[in-house]
């Protein structure tokens, strides 16, 4: 008998220990989305130490261009009918007004596209141009579509 309550509690152990990560983990669709964008954040305050604070890597501009080239390829369809539910800042209107959601996301990856033809290019002033570009374009989405 007590062999089976010693067993009983082994088994039961790891499963309380587990269950609370589980009911943390949410929407699946918010956490990619999410980390797609964090990457890219990721990417973009790496560009700014080199190229505005002056942080000796700019052979590197051009890999973290490519990076949020791939990343903004590689969103999918991150932002499917539901997933405005859940620990997000995606605000209703991305399902409401796709058409310029649509739009907005298409000009950033444009201006990706451009920052990284400039960053092959090499030349700097080009180079900051297309990256405050960019960072406008990240910027009007967010002000029309991510809350604060
Ligand atoms: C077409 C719209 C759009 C564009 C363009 C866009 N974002 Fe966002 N971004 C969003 C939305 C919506 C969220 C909120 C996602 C959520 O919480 O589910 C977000 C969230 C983020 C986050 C927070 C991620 C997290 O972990 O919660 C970062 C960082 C970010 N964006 C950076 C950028 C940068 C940098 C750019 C430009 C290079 C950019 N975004 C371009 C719409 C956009």
């Amino acid at each position: 008998m007590r062999k089976t309550i010693f067993s009983l509690s082994i088994a039961v152990i790891p499963f309380l220990l587990v269950a609370p990560v589980l009911a943390d983990e949410g929407n699946p669709a918010i956490i990619h989305r999410q980390g797609i964008y964090s990457a890219v954040g990721g990417h973009m305050k790496a560009i700014k130490s080199i190229l505005l604070l002056e942080f000796d890597a700019a052979k590197d501009v051009t890999f973290h261009a490519q990076g949020i080239v791939d990343a903004f390829t590689h969103m999918g369809n991150s932002f499917p009918p539901g997933s405005d539910k859940g620990e997000t800042k995606a605000k209703p209107e991305i399902w409401t007004d796709k058409d310029k959601f649509a739009q907005l996301g298409k000009n950033a990856f444009g201006a990706a596209n451009d920052l990284l033809k400039a960053a092959q290019g090499g030349d700097k002033q080009i180079t900051l141009a297309a990256f405050k570009k960019l960072g406008e374009s990240c910027k009007s989405c967010h002000d029309d579509f991510k809350s604060k």
